[in-house]
């Protein structure tokens, strides 16, 4: 009997192209990074969860200089294949972590894996407030050193396709600045990937409240799959993620900032709507969350333009412009402040 090839293998070798991959007989070996993005517009909910596929598009925001860096060794020489040493932050995790085995099967994925082992070193950049997402920037940087270790010459679109297989939201990680993770519609996924949007928005101020960070009971991936099985508000979600996409398309246009923190705020309200409406129900909000809210909505009742955005997670995201970041920065104390164009 012959076992059914899996599909995410299959999708793996058409992005590579299999030519590229054959005959790999040196050892290869490079470093890259990328950054977390914030999405503005959120990806929740998976048309297909083999292939991550999402239900809508997406649109996020990268904060250079906070991501991830690897490293990575690939030798064929040796008798064991696959992910054999992976440390974090110059920690070494255990092949029992769930970390681990995370990255092993997605390296698995690669012809490599079958014919050499991997090492691979990363370290996080990622500020310890408001637990920033780093499996985005973790899978878009290993992506990006594979692509350069095995000299792959692959299009940061393929990348971001291979990024994704990963973690959705790595498919948004490729690049700096804004972008766009087009949801597509092929079934076989590969009109699924994220470029990047032209606008630059130098006074933009992205401030991290941490509320709390420690380990999440129910993570991202799970978390969404109950809100699409078990939530009747579900329905509309796509509709109205449809509508904000196009909203802060036009805001990032016109560079009108209202709108944009407008529809990023009300994007991941009802993004939240969605999960508390799910059963058994999924509610990330501590009660400093929804004090942090209040704050800004006073904020904004006294003239400041400042939003939020949320993941799924208590902490809250601020997006403001400097000429706001007096006010913003008196009302919340400790804030930890970035400004994703600073270099722009
Ligand atoms: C709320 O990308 O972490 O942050 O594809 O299952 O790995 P998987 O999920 P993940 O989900 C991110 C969800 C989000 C919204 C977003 O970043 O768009």
């Amino acid at each position: 009997m012959t076992a059914t090839p899996d599909p995410r293998k299959q999708f793996v070798r058409q992005v590579l192209n299999q030519a590229q991959t054959l005959g790999l007989s040196q050892p290869a070996e490079g470093e890259a990074d990328a950054p977390v993005n914030i999405a503005l517009c959120k990806y929740w909910g998976k048309r297909d969860p083999v292939l991550n596929l999402p239900v809508n598009s997406s649109l996020s925001i990268s904060l250079p200089g906070f991501g991830t860096t690897t490293r990575l060794l690939w030798r064929p020489d040796s008798d064991v294949t696959g992910l054999q040493r992976l440390t974090l932050n110059g920690t070494p995790i255990s092949p029992e972590d769930p970390v681990f085995q995370r990255l092993a099967a997605f390296l698995a994925l690669f012809p490599a894996a079958d014919q050499g082992r991997f090492d691979i070193d990363t370290h996080n950049q990622v500020p310890t407030a408001a637990g920033l997402a780093s499996s985005a920037s973790g899978f878009a940087a290993l992506v990006k050193v594979m692509n350069q270790a095995f000299g792959w010459e692959l299009s940061q679109e393929k990348c971001s396709l291979l990024a994704r297989l990963g973690s959705g939201s790595a498919s948004r990680s490729l690049y700096d600045g804004f972008a766009i993770w087009h949801q597509g519609l092929r079934a076989d996924g590969l009109d699924s990937y994220a470029t990047a949007l032209p606008q630059v928005w130098p006074s933009l101020c992205v401030g991290l409240v941490e509320v709390d960070t420690s380990q999440k009971s129910i993570g991202s991936t799970a978390g969404m799959q109950q809100t699409v099985s078990d939530c009747d508000l579900y329905q509309a979600w796509p509709k109205q993620a449809q509508k904000a996409l196009s909203t802060l398309q036009l805001a990032l246009e016109t560079q009108d900032f209202a709108t944009l923190g407008k529809t990023a705020e009300h994007n991941a309200l009802s993004m939240h709507a969605t999960m508390i409406a799910t059963w058994p129900p999924i509610l990330y909000w501590q009660p400093q969350s929804v004090a942090a809210m209040q704050t800004v909505w006073q904020l904004r009742a006294d003239g400041v333009g400042v939003y939020f955005t949320m993941d799924a997670g208590p902490n809250l995201k601020l997006l403001f412009e400097e000429q706001d970041r007096p006010a913003v920065e008196q009302a919340f104390g400790n804030l930890t402040i970035l400004r994703p164009f600073a270099r722009a």
